[in-house]
């Protein structure tokens, strides 16, 4: 089957997954500045590829497994919204003055110059709780029956659990930034195309592979299924990195929502530093060959694919 126009899938999941975040941020019982400021930094929008992967993900398996696709958005949407948490918190973090120092995210003043350094620090500090609150409360079991029964889900979000904290964590994300923070201090050593490749694969790829993988596990994927998801995941991960680092020089602020060609003001290593913007989007190009090739091999289809191309393909 013809899967709909990428463009008008993601209108609506996007609308969806915004008024789910509105929703599930706190607000009653925490302190009010506190709460602001998650809000803010949530709110302000962005691309929100990791939640469409989740949703993407779980529509692909959901449809071999029989799910329908409101059962689909019952037990994958929480956990969607949840990795956004993460990775708006990685952002808050990677844009304060000890990281990256950027004043300009989402189209508006960083977290810690709309509220302050400490505050900044705070509110993604409650974002990756707030994010294992939702992974692990939710959908509740009354939600999902008859068609789920209660301990499917339980070990269904223990592994989706298990998986978001180990790509979070210092062998993931927070470990590909710190490869990232040593490399650029001066006098480091350059990274040659290996390290490049694993600190992206850390920092940016861990969460987008966990997030097509989390969306694969809550559907029910088989084993053969999550092993191609997962590496349609890193290769896309890794690629969007890539041009993440193209986009750095070759695009706009004004469309990028961020302050372009901070990289190579800050010496960081980057894949245009190393291998010039060409060979780039080559190397982008492949990994999303290969990304496609995972799919292909265990007959996924739905929106994976065409997120695959848009993420070489997009402008911010
Ligand atoms: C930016 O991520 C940080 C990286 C991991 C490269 P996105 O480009 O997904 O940022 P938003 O969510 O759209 O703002
Ligand atoms: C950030 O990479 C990766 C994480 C936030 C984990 P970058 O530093 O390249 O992201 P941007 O360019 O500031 O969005
Ligand atoms: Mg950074
Ligand atoms: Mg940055
Ligand atoms: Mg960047």
């Amino acid at each position: 089957m013809t899967p709909e126009p990428l463009e008008g899938w993601l209108a609506a999941r996007r609308s969806e997954v915004d008024a789910a975040l509105a929703r599930l941020l706190p607000d009653r019982g925490v302190p009010e500045r506190l709460a602001e400021a998650m809000r803010y930094s949530v709110l302000a929008g962005g691309k929100r590829l990791r939640p469409m992967l989740v949703l993407a993900a779980a529509e692909a398996v959901g449809v071999r497994s029989g799910l329908d696709q409101r059962q689909v958005h019952t037990v994958a949407l929480p956990a969607a919204c949840a990795i956004e948490l993460i990775h708006t918190y990685s952002l808050v973090h990677d844009d304060l003055p000890a990281m990256d120092n950027d004043t300009l995210r989402r189209g508006r003043p960083t977290a810690h110059v709309a509220y302050g350094e400490g505050t900044a620090i705070l509110s993604g500090d409650a974002l990756l709780a707030e994010a294992f609150i939702l992974l692990a409360r939710d959908p509740q079991p009354s939600e999902v029956r008859p068609w789920l029964d209660e301990p499917e889900l339980s070990r269904r979000k223990l592994q989706a659990i298990t998986l978001v904290a180990e790509a979070a964590g210092a062998a993931g994300m927070v470990g590909g930034q710190a490869i990232d923070l040593a490399a650029a201090e001066p006098g480091a050593a350059p990274l040659d195309e290996r390290s490049l490749g694993e600190m992206h694969a850390r920092k940016t790829g861990a969460l987008l592979r966990a997030s097509a993988l989390v969306g694969g596990v809550l559907a029910g994927g088989t084993p053969d299924m999550l092993s191609a998801i997962g590496t349609y995941g890193a290769q896309l991960g890794l690629a969007f990195q890539i041009v993440d680092d193209i986009l750095d020089v070759e695009g706009a602020s004004a469309v990028l929502g961020k302050t372009a060609g901070k990289d190579a003001a800050a010496g960081k290593p980057t894949y245009p530093a190393l291998l010039g913007l060409d060979e780039s989007r080559r190397r982008a190009d492949t990994c999303v060959g290969e990304a496609l090739e995972a799919l292909r091999s265990a007959a996924l289809e739905g929106q994976l694919p065409a997120i695959a191309r848009w993420v070489v393909a997009r402008t911010h």
